[in-house]
């Protein structure tokens, strides 16, 4: 099935994905909408990035909904104000993507060996500006704090994620993952860009890296009960454009203002892919606008061979903050329901 061309686009087909439940929600349903009548107590969600835009909507939208949620910032206060202003259960915690010590403190402090984690919202994002290319550690810092900083978080939080009845492992990408990111797809060659960058590259390879990092997890948790998709929440006039130039800005603007979502809008997807009764084993997919979409014609959204390097090198990169998760092993049985074994 065939869904709208997006505009400034045409030449990317986007097509339904098969096998998935489609939504009755569209680009302009918003989270509550699509949580009306979910029932999320005594359910454990993480959002990384609260403080402002889509995070903390859906934040706000997961507690109202029951969910006891820990939103992070890099700054404590700044997560603490967020949860103050929110109905329902929330908790700050402090997370710097760039710093993978800040990254795997978050996770010691956010798991415990028995509370499972039912929903983890990979949200937080760097938009840099100006084409002045920043390092960290020797990697262009896009990749850094949208990918690696999640990587580790991932795999720190996952044991807990295991123990969940269903849990979910939510990416927010976006389109820029085939619409700015470099043809070729991701440079292993050249992690710190030194050759040909822009921001608008370097933001799309690290989107590229986010959808590619949640299609090789759910392969790696094919038969558990952790599903794993990624996302584009729209285009939504949020802070992420904070270090754009003032002319680009304006741009960007403008674009929300025309063609662009409310923030209640923008946070739908990630709340309904962590939410609906209906994706409870639908792992491995790209959602726009609240249904999973295959992207055809450009890019390398579904590149199997380049997610399974993605996931070779970031654990190069990040050894030394990994851990290895200890998977339960699931017995599966006639009903299609999974319990864990003893042994
Ligand atoms: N807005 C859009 O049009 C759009 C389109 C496509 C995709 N997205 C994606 O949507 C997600 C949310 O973005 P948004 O639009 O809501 O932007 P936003 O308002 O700027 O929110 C970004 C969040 O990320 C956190 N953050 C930024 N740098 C961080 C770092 N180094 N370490 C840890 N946390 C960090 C910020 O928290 P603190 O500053 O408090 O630390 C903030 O809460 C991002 O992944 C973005 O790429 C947005």
């Amino acid at each position: 099935m065939a869904v709208p061309p997006i505009s400034g686009c045409e030449n990317v087909d986007r097509v339904a994905a098969a096998n998935v439940p489609r939504s009755p929600f569209g680009a302009d349903s918003t989270a509550e909408e699509v949580t009306a009548g979910v029932d999320l107590s005594g359910k454990f969600a993480v959002v990384t990035g609260c403080t402002s835009g889509i995070g903390f909507e859906t934040m706000r939208v997961l507690a109202k909904r029951g969910a006891n949620v820990v939103g992070t910032s890099r700054s404590l206060e700044k997560a603490e104000a967020a949860c103050s202003r929110i109905e329902g259960v929330t908790r700050a915690a402090q997370l710097e993507l760039s710093d993978f010590d800040s990254v795997v403190a978050c996770a010691e402090s956010i798991r415990s060996s028995t509370t499972p984690i039912d929903i983890l919202v990979c949200n937080a994002g760097y938009r840099g500006g100006g084409n002045e290319r920043r390092l960290v550690n020797g990697i262009e810092k896009h990749f850094v704090v949208n990918h690696l900083g999640h990587f580790v978080l991932v795999n720190r939080l996952l044991d807990s994620l295991l123990l969940a009845s269903q849990g979910r492992i939510v990416v927010v990408a976006s389109r820029a993952a085939y619409r700015g990111a470099p043809a070729a797809g991701i440079d292993f060659d050249d992690l710190a860009m030194a050759r040909n960058y822009t921001d608008s590259a370097a933001y799309g390879q690290s989107k590229l890296a986010n959808v590619l990092f949640s299609l090789q997890l759910a392969e790696m948790l094919r038969g558990s009960r952790v599903t794993s998709n990624s996302l584009h929440p729209g285009v939504i006039n949020t802070d992420i454009d904070r270090n754009l130039n003032p002319l680009t800005r304006f741009g960007f603007g403008l674009l929300t203002k025309l063609s662009g979502k409310t923030l209640e809008e923008g946070a739908a997807t990630s709340c309904y892919v962590a939410c609906s009764d209906l994706l409870s084993s639908t792992s491995g997919c790209y959602f726009e606008d609240c249904n999973a979409v295959n992207i055809r014609g450009t890019g390398h959204m579904h590149d199997s061979a380049m997610a399974e390097k993605l996931m070779l090198v970031s654990e190069e990169l990040t050894a030394k903050y990994l851990v290895e998760p200890e998977r339960p092993d699931w017995i599966e049985v006639e009903n299609g329901q999974q319990y864990k074994t003893d042994g």
